[in-house]
């Protein structure tokens, strides 16, 4: 994957999780299980992942959901996320965003959940096709 040459991106990346997702256990919904559940794991403050609630993503139809952005790099909503099973994948992927130049994980680096159950791809602003 190119990109226009300029400055390299930050390495961090914020994931977004619908807070709103999902059905009602114990009386907390799933994306809340899901976002509590990854800030208990995210403790390495300098892995430049940023976890956040939001309301909703728009893909209500597919909880829970999750969105990997970050500046100057391309942005993943991905939906079906478990919150019992895929927590420690979503930092792995995360982990993958960070890495990679332009927030677009090789195969080989992107978990199940990933792979299965990406929604949308959209880039930054600026960016152009490679000629
Ligand atoms: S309720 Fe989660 S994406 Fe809308």
């Amino acid at each position: 994957m190119e990109r226009p040459a300029d400055v390299a991106p930050p390495a961090s990346v914020t994931v977004f999780v619908c807070e709103a997702c999902g059905a009602e256990q114990g009386g907390v919904m799933s994306g809340t299980k899901l976002l509590n559940a990854l800030q208990e794991r995210n403790t390495d403050h300098s892995s430049g992942i940023t976890v956040t609630g939001v309301d909703c993503l728009a893909v209500c139809e597919r909880p829970v959901t999750v969105a990997f952005a970050a500046e100057g790099k391309w942005t993943y909503v991905i939906g079906d996320v478990d919150p019992d099973r895929d927590a420690d994948d979503v930092l792995t992927a995360a982990g993958a965003v960070v890495a990679s130049p332009y927030g677009v994980p090789e195969m080989a680096d992107r978990p199940t959940f990933f792979r299965r159950g990406v929604v949308s791809r959209t880039p930054p602003p600026g960016w152009e096709m490679p000629t």
